[in-house]
């Protein structure tokens, strides 16, 4: 009879064991899976200004232009002269490749498709269906002797 009795408490507990490790490796096997394929949601951090460095930057004076991340998107800045500048969303609205500068037509070009931009943003050739968006530039003096800082923001 005690036998029978302990037999039966080796069996629950056996029984116990194993149901709970394999739940536990289960569990170990379908958390990682299932965080994998449904990762939590980062809200993108939205940008409204960013600094895109002094106004001598060598990229600038030597191109006429840079790509500067706003965010998670590339803009073009553009130099048009010493003291103006201009900035656009840097991808193309056509099937979004990064624009650039041509400093010798004084153009912004898409080279994906020929795409052609004035420096106002606005369709001139190609295929580009719509204007680039602009953004707002401005020149801020950052103390004397100190180039000053260009700082685009959305228009
Ligand atoms: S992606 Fe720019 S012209 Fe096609």
């Amino acid at each position: 009879m005690a036998d029978s009795e302990g037999a039966s408490g080796r069996r629950r507990f056996l029984t116990w064991f194993l149901g709970t490790s394999a739940g536990a490796l289960m569990a170990a096997i379908a958390y990682p899976v299932a965080r994998f394929v449904s990762p939590p949601e980062v809200p993108e951090a939205s940008t409204n200004q960013v600094e895109a460095g002094p106004t001598n930057d060598p990229e600038l004076l030597e191109k006429g232009f840079k790509i500067v991340r706003f965010g998670a998107d590339p803009v073009i800045l553009v130099r048009v002269s010493e003291t103006e500048y201009r900035a656009f969303a840097g991808t193309c609205t056509h099937l979004d490749c990064i624009v650039e500068f041509q400093k010798d037509k004084q153009r912004i070009w898409c080279n994906c498709h020929n795409g052609d931009y004035n420096l106002h943003g606005q369709v001139v050739a190609g295929p580009p269906p719509k204007p680039l968006e602009p953004f707002k530039v401005d020149l801020v003096f950052k103390g004397s002797g100190q180039p000053q800082t260009i700082v685009v923001s959305r228009a």
